[in-house]
C-alpha cells in the first residue's frame, strides 16, 4: 500500500503555514547571532530565546530549543545547561517554531566570540558545501536517499581532501540521516520508502530538511570537541526547490553579525 499523497505533498494552506514557521525561526536565529553571550549560560541564551517567542504569541517550539556549546556541540540533541559560553567555541543552536500546526526546524552553529578558529571554519566550510550541494539537488524526480548519499559523499570528500581523515568511513562523524520530512510534525511520519520499499519519488509540495553535520567527539584530532550542523527546510517547486528558511549561513555573513552583537 502506498501513502496517500495527501500526507506527504502540502497543499498551499499547508506551504504557507511551514513557510511562516520557517521565517519566524530565522529571525530566531539571526536575532541570537545578533546578541553578545561571551559570560553568559546556555540556559541564558535559550532564556533570550523564550523571552523573544512571546513578541510572538501565536508560536510556540516545535520541539525542545537544542543549544550546546563547546564540546556539547558534538551531542546532536543537547538540552541547555548553565554551562558558560565562552570565546574561542562554537554554539550549535537547534530551533523550530510552530505556526497554525506546522513545525519548522532549523539549525545554525556559530562562534560565541567574533570569529571561527581556523579548525571550526574549516569544519563549518565542509558542512556548508555539503549542504549547499544537497540543496541543489533537492528537485522533483530525486529522493531523499539520493540527496543523503550525495549529502554523505560531499562531506567525505570535504574531510578527505583537507586530509582530516585518510579513510572512506564517515559514519562517526556524520552519525544520522541528511533528512526528513517535516509538516504538522517536526518528523513528519512518513519513512523515506513506501510500504512496498520503492522510493518516494520527489514532487512539488514536499517539504523536508537537509541538515548535513559533523562531529568531533573522541578523535584526539586538533578537531577535537568541535560539532557544526547546518540545517534548512526546503519545498521541492516545479522548478527545483524553494529554501523556506532564511537564517545567515555565509561564514562572512555569521562572523560579520557577531561583530556587530550587542
Ligand atoms: N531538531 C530535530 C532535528 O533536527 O531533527
Ligand atoms: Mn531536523
Ligand atoms: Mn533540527
Amino acid at each position: 500500500m502506498k501513502f496517500e499523497k495527501s500526507k506527504i505533498v502540502k497543499d498551499q494552506l499547508e506551504i504557507a503555514c511551514i513557510r511562516e514557521a520557517s521565517l519566524i525561526s530565522s529571525d530566531f536565529h539571526t536575532l541570537g547571532m545578533s546578541r553578545r553571550i561571551i559570560g553568559k549560560s546556555e540556559n541564558e541564551l535559550l532564556s533570550f530565546y523564550n523571552t523573544y517567542k512571546k513578541h510572538f504569541k501565536f508560536s510556540t517550539w516545535a520541539y525542545p530549543v537544542v543549544i550546546g556549546s563547546g564540546e556539547r556541540s558534538t551531542i546532536l540533541h543537547a538540552r541547555p545547561t548553565k554551562k558558560n559560553l565562552y570565546d574561542g567555541d562554537l554554539v550549535l543552536v537547534d530551533l523550530g517554531v510552530k505556526y497554525n500546526g506546522y513545525c519548522s526546524d532549523v539549525t545554525r552553529t556559530w562562534p560565541v566570540g567574533e570569529r571561527f578558529s581556523k579548525e571550526q571554519k574549516t569544519i563549518y566550510q565542509i558542512v556548508l558545501s555539503a549542504q549547499k550541494a544537497a540543496i541543489k539537488r533537492a528537485c522533483p524526480g530525486s529522493t531523499l536517499d539520493e540527496i543523503h548519499e550525495y549529502c554523505r559523499k560531499s562531506l567525505l570528500e570535504g574531510l578527505l581532501s583537507k586530509g582530516i581523515i585518510k579513510s572512506g568511513k564517515i559514519d562517526k562523524y556524520f552519525p544520522h540521516k541528511t533528512s526528513h520530512w517535516i509538516g504538522r510534525d517536526v518528523h513528519d511520519e512518513c519513512p523515506h520508502q513506501y510500504i512496498d520499499k520503492s522510493p518516494i519519488i520527489l514532487s512539488p509540495g514536499m517539504c523536508f530538511t537537509i541538515e548535513p553535520g559533523l562531529y568531533f567527539k573522541g578523535t584526539c584530532s586538533k578537531y577535537e570537541g568541535i560539532g557544526v550542523r547546518i540545517e534548512d527546510v526546503i519545498l521541492v517547486t516545479d522548478e527545483g526547490n524553494e529554501v523556506l528558511s532564511r537564517a545567515p549561513k555565509e561564514i562572512e555573513e555569521v562572523e560579520c553579525l557577531r561583530s556587530l552583537a550587542v
